[in-house]
């Protein structure tokens, strides 16, 4: 595809309206009120695939907790997991550790300040790299995200179309991104089409109206973004056994819980309700069902009280199991779905306690 080079008018309206815009209209979000190169590698490695509502809340308690590099390259890898639950993807927070571990040992603790320096860390890609760089350093390079893509596919006009021309579009995009970065305020600007197409140029319902670059825009909301690809769907049925707590000075309550094999490539290391050996559970033994989503694929959980006795014979024992007690959990790695069952059933989170009666009906949750 020939190279798109918009007139050099058209390319200052872009940046000034978009600085304008940002200027005035910028989400107060945590992460841009302290521009340090750490807090900024954390929160851009956090906003991968997870909500800026949800990542808020985690950033400030994982700040809290790591203030620095080598505060979170010093703490052990279960610690930084656990406070990475509720993100997902816990493969982003493991090369975070291994990054921060790799930078605070062998580059005195100082995180390399260039985009080009930046991309040979662990789990540090074109997009981080290019973002840490540009807000932290002033780097002139643009970030080119998915809501990038999209305002920049609607501004020119230029359909999303097949799998074929793929290669092609991506690298007109990054053409024209590179082209319209401003020089003096890269960071801004970048963070300007980001937060544009993330608060704006919605997918679904762009809100032209209150666009600053409408006047340039080819498409004008008339623009369809690509499908997302078909979720596929899968059943899945794990135990929930809580007792008394069995610990001298320790009346709490206690679950069973069960570690995923370090050798497994998802979700190793984390802890999970035991998996049980069938998932037809009966109506009447039903606790709730949780709809819980990881990449494509849509899990429909089947959760059922099991009572201590029960619990070997009807589980899978797969990894290393343990009763804790409700307030260790809490800060342990749990998976997703292990604390999304336990905050349902009252049992974390301040929550009461005696919220699971033996064997109530099912809840689709
Ligand atoms: N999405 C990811 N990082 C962002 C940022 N710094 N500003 C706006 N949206 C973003």
């Amino acid at each position: 595809m020939a190279k798109q080079n918009p007139e050099p008018a058209k390319i200052a309206r872009l940046r000034r309206q978009l600085l304008e815009w940002y200027s005035r209209n910028r989400r107060d979000l945590p992460w841009r009120r302290n521009p340090d190169p750490y807090s900024i590698w954390v929160s851009e490695i956090m906003l991968q695939q997870t909500r800026v509502a949800v990542v808020v809340d985690r950033y400030q308690i994982f700040l809290a907790r790591f203030p620095t590099l080598v505060s979170l390259a010093q703490a052990p890898e279960q610690d930084v997991l656990a406070l990475w639950s509720g993100l997902g993807y816990y493969r982003r927070a493991r090369m975070l550790h291994k990054a921060a571990n790799f930078v605070a040992n062998q580059l005195g603790g100082n995180l390399p300040a260039s985009s080009e320096a930046l991309r040979m860390l662990p789990g540090i890609g074109a997009y981080t790299a290019a973002a840490i760089a540009s807000i932290a350093h002033g780097e002139v390079i643009a970030v080119v995200d998915g809501n990038v893509e999209r305002v920049l596919c609607r501004l020119e006009g230029w359909s999303a179309g097949s799998r074929a021309n793929g290669t092609a579009l991506k690298h007109k995009i990054e053409d024209l991104a590179a082209q319209l970065v401003d020089s003096v305020h890269p960071g801004d600007f970048n963070q300007a089409l980001m937060e544009l197409g993330a608060t704006v140029c919605l997918p679904r319902n762009p809100q032209c109206l209150m666009c600053p670059v409408a006047g340039d825009c080819k498409t004008k909301g008339e623009h369809k973004t690509a499908l997302r690809p078909r979720m596929q769907s899968c059943e899945v049925a794990h135990a929930l056994s809580v007792r008394t707590g069995r610990q001298p000075n320790r009346s709490g309550r206690e679950v069973l819980l069960e570690q995923r094999p370090a050798s497994l490539t998802v979700m190793p290391g984390l802890w999970e309700l035991p998996v049980l050996k069938s998932a037809a559970v009966p109506a009447k033994k039903l606790r709730m069902t949780v709809r819980h989503a990881i990449m494509q694929v849509n899990y429909y959980v089947r959760i059922r009280t099991v009572s201590e006795d029960d619990a070997e014979a009807m589980t899978v024992a797969a990894g290393e199991r343990r009763w804790v007690s409700i307030t260790e959990a809490g800060g342990m790695a749990l998976t997703g779905l292990a604390r999304k069952v336990l905050t349902r059933a009252h049992l974390l989170a301040g929550a009461p306690r005696d919220a699971i009666a033996p064997e109530p009906a099912g809840d689709v949750l």
